[in-house]
């Protein structure tokens, strides 16, 4: 039977995560660049919010370093890891010296680094911060975009890495809903 918890019950933190990881994400990568060296993490909460304006959206944790450096840049990049970039993404989702050490990159138009291989990016000016609880939601503004890929991507489910099987052209055509692009 399916345990459904009360309004206003105590949520345990541990339930908490295992719960909410059944919801799957891609992984991206959110640089930037404070004009001496360059910055990252991990982040899973990105996502797609307004095409007129083109908006996006992240959260980081308050306690993020790289959040701090882009605060105060004004400028972000977010680059979309592609299936076999399950390193990149432990190296950035953990707090290490330097995470660029091993690997190329090269400045958006925002001076913000493009990872290489990642599957596309997004270069963002900072819109609107707002506080939530011990994570921000921060908008950025589109300014500029990589260009489509064929790639496959990487995703977190559970708490593990997991990667795309695409559907079969005939379940696609099974699907009530021809353009999913269309919600933006
Ligand atoms: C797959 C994955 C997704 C993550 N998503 C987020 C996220 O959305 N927000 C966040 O604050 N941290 C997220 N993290 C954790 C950060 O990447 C991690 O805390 C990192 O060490 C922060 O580095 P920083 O302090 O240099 O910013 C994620 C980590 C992984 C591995």
């Amino acid at each position: 039977m399916t345990r459904v918890t009360e309004i206003g019950a105590d949520i345990d933190p541990a339930r908490f995560r295992t719960v909410l990881g059944h919801f799957c994400t891609g992984v991206a990568v959110v640089t930037g660049h404070d004009g001496r060296a360059p910055v990252g993490f991990a982040c899973q909460s990105f996502a797609a919010l307004s095409l007129d304006p083109p908006l996006v959206l992240f959260c980081p944790a308050k306690t993020s370093r790289t959040w701090a450096v882009l605060a105060e840049s004004g400028r972000f990049a977010v680059n979309v890891l592609a299936e076999d970039q399950q390193e990149v993404s432990a190296v950035f989702g953990a707090r290490g010296a330097d995470k660029f050490a091993s690997l190329d990159w090269t400045p958006a138009p925002s001076g913000s680094p493009l990872l290489a291989r990642a599957l596309t990016w997004i270069d963002c000016a900072l819109e609107t911060v707002h506080e939530a609880g011990d994570h921000y939601v921060v908008i950025g503004r589109v300014t500029a975009l990589g260009e489509p890929s064929d790639g496959r991507p990487l995703l977190f489910h559970r708490g593990r890495y997991t990667v795309t099987e695409p559907v079969t052209d005939e379940l696609a055509a099974l699907m009530p809903w021809p353009r999913p692009d269309d919600w933006l």
